[in-house]
């Protein structure tokens, strides 16, 4: 039996299957119709999403399966102090395979320890969100065609961006890749992950405040919100939220094929009218979420068609 809790737990073969699998579904929608009919999905969330929670139970529903679903930690027996691995021993008695969205660090992991049946880590804490990654990643594969050789520039919460540290770590898989790191001094990339994953690679990586200075280079920027729920004080979260705001005039030094991705939601860091620049596809990556998600159900499920 599978999980998903962490990007690493697939290799890049595997990443480039589900790539296979989800672009198949985009040209065949029916033959996917009836694939998980009988199965049940349990999206269980303790912390607040539209995209990752709709997308897996909308994945579920055009694969002919159900959904069961906690949408806050408020509505389960979480509130009353139940313990992860229960929950996940309980729900291994009505699901076939769980999606997680917790605010501790490691969460989805104790649930895969402790459920019978696949667990998908969907964002645990400031740590990891490897569907995310999926979707990412299918976005950048439709947009450029490859990953070798990219230069791609991550403005934003790098500290608390779970969606960057998951990204950083699938990227630092394909040659060539060049990283640019751009954040506030206080909301730098960890330092974990730099020396784990970027040093350890061999990714030449540069971290720098200012974005317009590095404009020019990038062939990915990817977006980020200030993580206001990951702060301790409200004072620092209202003096870095607006660190980095996206406008038209900012874009006018960056290349004609940019891919400027977000993985939403937004808040302030990229103005409305940068939406309908072609080169805006953050709510393509919305729609390419379903798609790895369906790809990734099918694997962990192991549904052959
Ligand atoms: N990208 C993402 O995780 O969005 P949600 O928080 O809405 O699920």
């Amino acid at each position: 039996m599978r999980n998903l809790i962490d990007i690493q737990d697939l290799s890049t073969t595997e990443i480039e299957e589900l790539i296979g699998v989800a672009e198949d579904i985009i040209e065949n929608p029916k033959k996917y119709a009836e694939a998980c009919h009988g199965k049940k999905l349990a999206t269980l969330f303790f912390e607040p999403s539209t995209r990752t929670r709709l997308s897996f139970e909308a994945a579920m529903y055009e694969l002919g399966g159900n959904v069961l679903s906690v949408t806050d930690a408020l509505s389960s027996s979480a509130a009353k102090g139940e313990s992860v691995a229960d929950t996940a021993k309980t729900v291994s008695c009505y699901a076939d395979i769980i999606a997680m969205r917790h605010p501790k660090e490691g969460a989805p992991l104790v649930a895969s320890l402790n459920a019978s049946i696949p667990v998908i880590n969907a964002g645990d804490g400031g740590h990891n969100h490897p569907t995310q990654t999926l979707a990412d990643i299918l976005t950048i594969h439709r947009e450029k065609g490859h990953f070798e050789g990219l230069t791609v520039g991550f403005c934003g919460d790098l500290k608390f961006g779970r969606t960057v540290h998951s990204l950083i770590s699938a990227l630092s898989r394909y040659a060539g890749i060049h990283i640019v790191l751009i954040s506030p001094a206080e909301l730098k990339l960890p330092s974990y992950i730099k020396k784990d994953v970027l040093q350890k690679n061999g990714i030449p990586y540069e971290q720098t405040t200012d974005l317009l200075a590095v404009m020019p280079e990038l062939d990915i920027l990817y977006m980020t919100r200030v993580q206001k729920e990951r702060f301790f004080n409200e004072e620092d979260y209202l003096r870095l939220r607006d660190s980095y705001i996206l406008t038209p005039d900012k874009l006018k030094t960056a290349k004609a094929d940019l891919s400027i991705l977000h993985p939403l939601p937004r808040v302030n860091e990229i103005a409305v009218a940068i939406d309908d620049d072609p080169r805006a596809v953050y709510f393509k990556q919305v729609k390419n979420g379903k798609y790895m998600r369906m790809a990734l159900i099918l694997k962990l499920l192991e549904v052959v068609l």
